[in-house]
């Protein structure tokens, strides 16, 4: 697609208003509308920045149909809004993370239909199910779990979890929305032709993260040891070696770049993206690192007790990506700290309100 108005739902949260900008940025003529119900605490300190950028921002609530009228036709939807919390409804009711991640996506698919917008769907990978991921084989190496070399799954190597991996079993209410929502995108595709891209996303990262203890570990990682303030290894024995993945924002600006330019090629397809191996850490691994960033050290708390739907590790094998358009994560973890530690320290005092709570 060659767009010329692009619709970001949840264009203000960390990962929507970070494409938005990239999109002004590439190219400058091209219309970008935000749309965010500013449900998340700290999307409204992207509100300035997209303004300034001349991203177009429409307070709207995806869960209402109407809402997603914005007067104009988009040819491009970066579908971006999500209660993306894998806690989510966990003890409570899981109204909202239904309502806005499964209903909100089908009102997304709705506007799509009508209008013929191309859609990019930001998956997660916690559509895998939780006990398959946890029956992964793993090695305990001195600082984190790895992947051993013998697996009985399919789908899983040293390199990650790839798109074979099983799908059978429970995932987390907030995984059987993203899943939910890819089997309508299918059926939209073959009933009403609709054009679709998924990114199955491990974990993502970077600067304007509004890290928060259930969801964005990275930034509340810094945060933490910036503001001096205690953290806690939940569990897998409480010893902080469970490990992730994790993709640098601009390495995933830099895939949706590519697969914007080759939209019609690459619809249909289901890819999973992430930092993969080489950009992977453990709970322990940051601590250290982030002791290394910041000079300082805080107090960490042991929790042995694993949560529903906690996972010792998950590492993205994104060799079908890189065999379909070249795309490979570029930017180190060193890199991505550095760039988190570095935001963190330029906003200070407006951040403290969100990231030391
Ligand atoms: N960050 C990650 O590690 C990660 C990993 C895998 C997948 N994803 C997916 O990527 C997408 C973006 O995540 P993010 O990290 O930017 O999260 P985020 O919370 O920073 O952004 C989501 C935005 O959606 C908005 N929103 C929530 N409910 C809404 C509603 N009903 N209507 C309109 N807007 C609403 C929020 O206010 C927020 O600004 C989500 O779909 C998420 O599930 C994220």
């Amino acid at each position: 697609v060659n767009p010329t108005v692009v619709l970001i739902t949840g264009g203000a949260g960390f990962v929507g208003s970070t494409l938005a900008l990239h999109f002004r940025r590439l190219s400058p003529s091209v219309r970008v509308i935000a749309l965010d119900n500013l449900r998340r605490r700290g999307s409204e300190l992207n509100l300035p920045r997209l303004r300034e950028a001349g991203v177009e921002f429409v307070h709207g609530d995806i869960r209402q149909l109407d809402d997603l009228d914005i007067g104009v036709d988009p040819q491009l939807v970066l579908e971006c809004s999500a209660e993306p919390s894998v806690l989510a409804g966990y003890g409570t009711s899981p109204g909202y993370v239904l309502q806005t991640n499964l209903v909100g996506t089908l009102n997304v698919l709705e506007l799509c239909r009508r209008t013929g917008a191309g859609l990019l769907f930001l998956s997660t990978s916690r559509v895998y199910p939780i006990d398959p991921v946890r029956s992964i084989r793993l090695d305990h190496a001195a600082t984190r779990f790895e992947i051993a070399a013998d697996q009985d799954l399919p789908g899983i190597t040293r390199r990650g979890v790839s798109e074979d991996f099983p799908l059978q079993g429970a995932r987390s209410i907030y995984g059987a929305t993203k899943l939910a929502s890819e089997l309508f995108i299918e059926e939209y595709a073959q009933a009403y032709g609709l054009k679709a891209i998924v990114n199955r996303c491990g974990v993502i990262a970077g600067p304007w993260q509004m890290g928060k203890v259930d969801q964005g570990f990275v930034a509340l990682w810094v945060a933490r040891h910036v503001y001096r303030r205690d953290l806690a290894y939940i569990g897998f024995g409480g010893t902080g070696l469970q490990v992730r993945d994790v993709l640098h924002v601009d390495d995933l600006c830099d895939l949706v770049t590519i697969q914007t330019q080759r939209f019609e090629g690459l619809a249909g397809e289901v890819f999973n993206a992430g930092g993969g191996t080489e950009c992977s850490v453990s709970l322990c691994e940051l601590t250290t690192s982030c002791q290394r960033v910041t000079g300082n050290v805080v107090l960490i708390a042991s929790v042995p007790e694993t949560r529903p739907a906690d996972i010792p590790l998950y590492v993205t094998d994104f060799s079908k990506l890189t065999r379909a358009t070249g795309w490979f994560p570029k930017r180190s973890m060193d890199t991505l700290l550095a760039d988190v530690h570095a935001w963190i320290r330029a906003h200070e005092s407006a951040l403290r309100p969100v990231l030391d709570s």
